[in-house]
């Protein structure tokens, strides 16, 4: 009997590890939980005889998958797949996925709510700003940035995207106004969104000199990885521009620095929380366990990442 692993240090809603169940042990497969595990070593001893395994942001590099000797399906239950070392995968001959879509919806409203409650000032019960009428940027129109945009329209903002890779005429009919280049987005508009992956050219690449372009009352909303912040130049944003707030899910690592300094100036979850609801994990959780059944029953790869 096949067995597939569920390993998330960070756990999906009851609700949601229900339905996993029932898509796995309906097809016939075993199901085995790895919950709030604290130390690699237990996912390294848990690997160890499972035919497939499902992730969150769970780290899944070399010394995971070498220890996985069985194993021949890794899906991320979610966007992001930065976490999975994808040239072990290839050459242990595992198939990785991820389920592009599920969790969008999640992680874009939390990222409108982390902007009203920054424009007022946090519910402190001081007079603070409206969302409508003012500029908000789209960095990367894929899944999340789309629904954001969307969302953003809704409150009556004035909704710019910029993405390489997505044809202007596409983010027209996603509701958004196409710029030209990543330096118009961040010169035009008051707030930004990222939606960026994090990938080697990504990584580091947002710092000072796009930052101190934007107009007056800048906040920059990270809802994609703390990582493709050049921290550097964030803190330089922070002490030349009295005016920027910063939005994370997830604190960057100068997270002390920005506390003492700039207190009322920013807003981090204490835990990655954009995917954090029952439904966003319900989604992912069935669509990561149907990959893995269509992969053993039907060959199906869709959604493979490391082609
Ligand atoms: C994603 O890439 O799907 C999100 O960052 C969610 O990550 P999580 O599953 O760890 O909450």
């Amino acid at each position: 009997m096949k067995k597939v692993l569920v390993a998330t240090e960070k756990p999906f809603a009851a609700k949601a590890v229900k339905a996993i169940r029932e898509v796995v042990e309906n097809a016939g497969y075993e199901l085995v939980l790895l919950e709030k595990y604290t130390d690699k070593e237990q996912l390294i001893s848990a690997v160890a005889n499972v035919d497939a395994m499902i992730i969150r942001s769970d780290i899944a590099d070399k010394a995971v998958l070498d220890a996985a000797k069985n194993l021949k399906i890794i899906v991320r239950a979610g966007a992001g797949y930065d976490n999975i070392d994808l040239a072990a995968a290839t050459a242990n001959k595992v198939v990785a996925m991820n389920t592009p879509g599920q969790n969008s919806n999640a992680v874009a409203e939390l990222a409108i709510g982390m902007m009203i409650y920054m424009a007022r000032n946090k519910y402190d019960g001081k007079a603070g700003t409206e969302l409508r009428e003012k500029t908000l940027g789209i960095h990367a129109f894929g899944n999340v940035g789309k629904l954001i945009g969307s969302i953003a329209k809704g409150i009556g903002m004035e909704v710019y995207a910029f993405d390489p890779f997505i044809k202007k005429e596409d983010i027209i009919a996603g509701g958004a106004t196409p710029v030209d280049s990543v330096e118009e987005l961040y010169k035009k508009c008051q707030y930004i969104s990222l939606n960026i992956p994090a990938t080697d050219q990504t990584k580091k690449s947002i710092g000072y000199k796009i930052l101190s372009t934007m107009p007056e009352n800048a906040v920059l909303v990270n809802t994609a990885r703390k990582e493709v912040i050049d921290e550097e130049g964030l803190l330089k944003m922070f002490e030349l521009r009295p005016d920027f707030k910063y939005i994370s899910d997830i604190a960057p690592d100068c997270i002390a620095d920005i506390e003492s300094k700039y207190p009322n100036r920013y807003f981090f979850t204490p835990k990655k929380m954009g995917a954090q609801t029952s439904e966003a994990n319900i989604n992912a959780g069935i669509a990561a366990a149907r990959q893995i059944v269509d992969f053993f029953k039907k060959g199906v790869t869709t959604f493979q990442v490391n082609k």
